[in-house]
């Protein structure tokens, strides 16, 4: 077996809450996926990635895991979960789990035991620890949702550490029996046949054992990429990854490209290859709701870094959408008059590129961002969160909407859109979250019919990756540098290279004469303006690739 695959492979991810319920209940299920998996083969993807479907009180739509080894009711039980491995499985398609160990529930029996006493044995699971004195907690650090990341426990007068919500306490790494529980609980799953894992903030699991306080409270230097993760990983790969073929993806908020080699050198024997947040950190000023326009120039620039600095060295996964961001194509695109052209040519922009790309559910036809009007709407513990904070802040209401109609996780988890029959087809029930209203029009049905479908175009962008290798190994070289509107660059390989254009803007504009000189008579590979006669001329939202 190729140990490789995941290189020249797809991954679709799957939000199993919002994806496809059969039991009417409001809620997407498992048997909902299987139900679906010809669709995903239609598509032409080759991994799926099931964010959390296990036991969970779902306070952050389970990523709060009260029992790794059981699936949640919600979405059916562990049958289900055989029976979609074993159809994926038949279908060529591989299967990956979403691990999330940096923390649990708090309703997960480690910490229930942890929480009785000082002297149980599972206190030393978690990170519990003294206030700096009767009324302040041990840091200053602000949790990613709000707030104080130190809850304070009446019973047994400690502060518990939770970089995220009340409900999510951090796991104490530093303990080598929670390792050790931790890795049998992924040989648990990985025996089962599952292809891999998606590992959940992963480089957040070593803390800076010091724990010293942040620049305003930011606590984030001395839990990302911390002292000791390195060795975990390398632990994990030893203990577990090893024994298996399988890929693994960590998600990295805080990582760099320098990080990033170090984490997917295969010589270190850590992690396949990571989720980099640094070109999905540029259209906001560093809080993400203080949300600003795009800076074309700096995105083109970042991807530059990413893509030559792990070239030969790492691997690089390639997204744009994930059920904590918002739809691309209403972000870097246009959600309007040009909705169908700006995804595809945004589909182009990244699936040219090396790495592993990954496609979020509604994103292969063009799904959108919402606009609920009213806040009991929205699900999202950390934008509901976020409002209560900066209301108090001084941010007015009408300020605080905008930000989530920008920036806000539900924009992403809003149910798939299957059809134009009520609820999108989604259920027969009442949604949990509501359909998005624009499913008369954007949804998969109405995209199978329509030969141009943004469906079509990914379904086409995923083939060209298995034919054409340059993709997968070819150097990349970004050109235009300067140029606020085209996002150009070669993809360099040693029978073949390509020419890649991609017009970000709502306007025509001249391509540059140098680079129109290398194009000009040249096959082109993919568009989404075909039949076009003067190659001269981006339209709005054009994408082009050339074989030069
Ligand atoms: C990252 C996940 O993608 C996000 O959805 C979740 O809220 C946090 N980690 C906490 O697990």
């Amino acid at each position: 077996m190729n140990q490789e695959w995941w290189k020249k492979s797809v991954v679709y991810q799957i939000y199993p809450k919002s994806f496809n319920d059969t039991n009417g209940d409001g809620i997407g299920d498992i048997p909902g996926i299987i139900e679906k998996l010809d669709y995903l083969k239609e598509l032409g993807v080759d991994v799926l990635w099931l964010s959390p479907v296990y036991d969970s009180p779902q306070e952050d739509n389970g990523y709060d895991i009260r029992n790794y080894r059981k699936v949640d009711d919600l979405f059916g039980n562990m049958d289900d979960l055989e029976r979609l491995l074993e159809e994926a499985h038949k279908r060529d398609l591989k299967l990956v789990m979403d691990l999330v160990v940096n923390h649990t529930s708090d309703e997960h029996p480690w910490f229930v035991e942890s929480a009785k006493s000082k002297d149980n044995p599972y206190r030393d699971y978690y990170i519990w620890k003294e206030g700096k004195n009767q009324e302040e907690p041990p840091t200053n650090w602000n949790s990613v949702f709000g707030g104080s990341v130190w809850e304070y426990d009446e019973n047994t007068e400690q502060y518990y550490l939770h970089l995220f919500a009340k409900k999510q306490p951090d796991l104490n790494w530093e303990n080598p029996k929670l390792r050790e529980d931790i890795y049998d609980m992924m040989k648990f799953w990985l025996d089962k046949g599952m292809d891999g894992f998606r590992m959940d903030v992963i480089n957040f699991i070593s803390k800076d054992p010091e724990y010293p306080d942040g620049e305003q409270g930011d606590g984030s230097p001395y839990f990302m990429n911390g002292p000791r993760v390195h060795e975990f990983l390398q632990e994990m790969n030893k203990e577990v990854l090893s024994n298996y073929d399988v890929m693994t993806v960590g998600e990295m908020p805080g990582a760099s490209p320098e990080d990033a080699k170090h984490y997917t050198n295969p010589e270190n024997e850590e992690l396949n290859m990571i989720f980099t947040f640094e070109h999905m950190d540029l259209d906001s000023d560093g809080d993400k709701w203080n949300w600003t326009n795009l800076d074309l120039v700096a995105l083109k620039e970042n991807f530059e870094k990413w893509q030559t600095s792990l070239h030969g060295v790492g691997w690089n996964s390639l997204y744009w959408n994930n059920h904590d961001q918002p739809r691309i194509v209403s972000r870097f695109g246009d959600d309007g008059e040009y909705r169908v052209k700006s995804a595809k040519m945004l589909a182009i922009c990244l699936h040219m590129m090396q790495g592993t790309p990954y496609i979020y559910q509604g994103e292969e036809i063009g799904m959108t961002n919402v606009r609920f009007e009213t806040l009991d709407e929205y699900r999202d513990i950390e934008l509901l969160n976020m409002y209560e904070e900066k209301k108090e802040q001084g941010w007015s209401h009408e300020e605080l909407m905008e930000a989530i109609y920008v920036k806000g996780r539900d924009n992403a988890r809003t149910p798939m859109q299957w059809g134009d029959s009520e609820n999108a087809g989604f259920t027969e029930g009442t949604p949990w979250i509501q359909v998005n209203p624009n499913y008369e029009s954007i949804n998969a049905a109405a995209a199978m019919e329509d030969e141009d479908s943004v469906f079509y175009f990914y379904q086409q962008l995923i083939r060209l990756r298995k034919e054409l290798d340059v993709i997968t190994d070819g150097r990349f070289e970004l050109l235009l540098r300067e140029d606020p509107n085209v996002f150009a660059y070669k993809r360099i390989g040693g029978a073949e290279s390509l020419l890649v254009v991609c017009n970000f803007s709502s306007r025509e504009v001249e391509l540059d004469e140098e680079v129109y000189q290398q194009v000009e008579g040249n096959p082109v590979v993919v568009t989404n303006d075909s039949g076009k006669e003067n190659r001269r001329m981006l339209a709005p939202y054009e994408g082009v690739v050339y074989r030069i």
